[in-house]
């Protein structure tokens, strides 16, 4: 099937290579000149595992082109992918400016064709857009429709190749029927629904994920005030596959460019009929409030951040992303700098020059490309992203390095007793007094 798909970002690209590497002739536009030509040049700017080799070989088939012109992509298009971001807009709100203007390029392309159409949104759009956009581009010969896609940073190419769900929110049969055939080699289960429902799923899908981590970050707090540990807890709640293991790993705090815009938009879409999305408000609450007492707790054991040096380990807003955006490490550390620390950051996805390298020097810390040199003279480490490397640091030779002894463990990666039992004074997630003589 020809496919058009428009916007490069992670959504775009990764759904756009798998299509084509399932045997589907794929061309993905993008506005910016540069993204394009690098992409031609078989150059990928997203970091993703498995991505450059899907690009390079979809290239070299010639079943993945790309364009910066969105009448070259939808020209011999049977479907039309529309990728591009929602950021957060006014009042939590999700700005859909480049949606709309997606379609109106989509449109200008489409008055020179036959109707009938499929365009279909994979990006995050409020519940009710759909139908809002087909009352907007009405009479063009479109059949609009939703198709959110759930893909993760980090597995964004996995998870295109086995979703856990394909969701096509359409009710016109034709564009359903070439939406299921689009997706006729995955295996996995199809869900139909209305447009306005398949918005509603991936809003519900994202939020429960944030009330998940509020949950147990809650719970964390808890733990603390009782002695528990708060990782024992989401162990022995999450056996039950009725709650479930995953997203009951305490922090300090969700973050990333999906999870808490889409929890806000969220709330602002039930605002807008008149709901209340009190849960939801209180999930975002205890983010926030989450990332400030595990400070608190960190700026009282040092006594204040004034001319301290702190060394961070981790400043992308998960593991196994190069992702700064919303990244509560990269606000956290950015805090301690506004309050007198001198903060050295390393992160195994970060350079001095690359990714958010330069925007943290800007805000007044320094970037190390070696976590062993970030924590020379260092007052305390502060581990606020769960790469696996840190887990596996030379813990000896970093308290050698250290001036001082704290370690806060703001993912709860790190071998507890060993760092105990080298000298270190740890502090973690959810982890209280009695938890940490272990005696739980
Ligand atoms: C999310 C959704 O998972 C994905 O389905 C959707 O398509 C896009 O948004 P992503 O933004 O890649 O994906 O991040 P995710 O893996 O969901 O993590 C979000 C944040 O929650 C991260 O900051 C992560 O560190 C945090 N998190 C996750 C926790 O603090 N604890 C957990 O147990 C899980």
């Amino acid at each position: 099937m020809n496919v058009a798909v428009i916007g490069c970002g992670y959504v775009g690209l990764s759904s756009g290579a798998v299509l084509a590497s399932m045997g589907h002739s794929v061309v993905c536009a993008d506005k910016d000149r540069a993204v394009v030509e690098s992409l031609r040049s078989g150059r990928v700017h997203i970091p993703e595992p498995g991505l450059q080799d899907l690009v390079a070989s979809g290239t070299a088939s010639g079943g993945l082109r790309f364009t910066t012109s969105a009448r070259e992509a939808v020209g011999n298009a049977a479907v039309v992918l529309v990728c591009t971001g929602t950021p957060s807009g006014p009042g939590g709100h999700a700005d859909l400016s480049q949606v709309y203007s997606a379609y109106e390029e989509i449109c200008a392309v489409r008055e020179e064709r036959a109707p009938g159409l499929v365009v279909a949104t994979k990006s995050t759009i409020p519940p009710g857009t759909t139908l809002r956009l087909r009352t907007a581009f009405a009479g063009k010969g479109l059949s609009i429709c939703s198709n959110p896609e759930f893909l993760r940073e980090g597995s964004a190419v996995r998870d295109c190749i086995r979703p856990d769900r394909i969701v096509i929110g359409s009710d016109d049969p034709a564009a359903t029927q070439a939406l299921t055939s689009l997706y006729s080699a995955f295996r996995s289960p199809v869900f139909v629904v209305s447009p306005t429902e398949a918005e509603l799923i991936k809003y519900a899908s994202n939020a429960f994920l944030a009330l998940k981590v509020s949950f147990i970050n809650e719970m964390a707090e808890l733990c603390e005030a009782l002695g528990a540990d708060v990782t024992r807890i989401a162990a022995g709640a999450g056996a039950d596959p009725r709650i479930g293991g995953s997203f009951l790993e305490a922090g300090i705090g969700f973050g990333g460019p999906c999870l808490p815009k889409d929890l806000a938009a969220l709330i602002a879409a039930g605002g807008d009929c008149g709901v209340d999305m009190a849960i939801l408000r209180q999930a975002l609450a205890r983010n926030t409030r989450q990332r400030e007492r595990s400070l608190e707790r960190v700026r009282a054991a040092l006594g204040g951040f004034s001319g301290r040096k702190v060394a961070v380990w981790g400043v992308t807003f998960k593991e196994g992303s190069g992702d700064t955006r919303q990244s509560p490490s990269l606000d956290f550390a950015q805090r301690i700098a506004r309050l007198g620390g001198e903060v050295i950051c390393y992160d195994p996805a970060l350079t001095p020059e690359c990714n958010g390298g330069p925007q943290l020097e800007t805000a007044g810390m320094a970037v190390c490309d070696d976590k062993y040199e970030a924590v020379a003279g260092a007052d305390a480490l502060l581990v606020l992203t769960g790469w696996d490397e840190f887990r596996w640091a030379d813990w000896p030779r970093v308290r050698g390095l250290m001036r001082g002894g704290l370690v806060f463990d703001g993912r709860n990666v790190l071998p507890v007793d060993l760092l105990r039992h080298i000298g270190f004074e740890y502090m973690g997630i959810g982890c209280g007094v009695a938890a940490s003589q272990g005696g739980v």
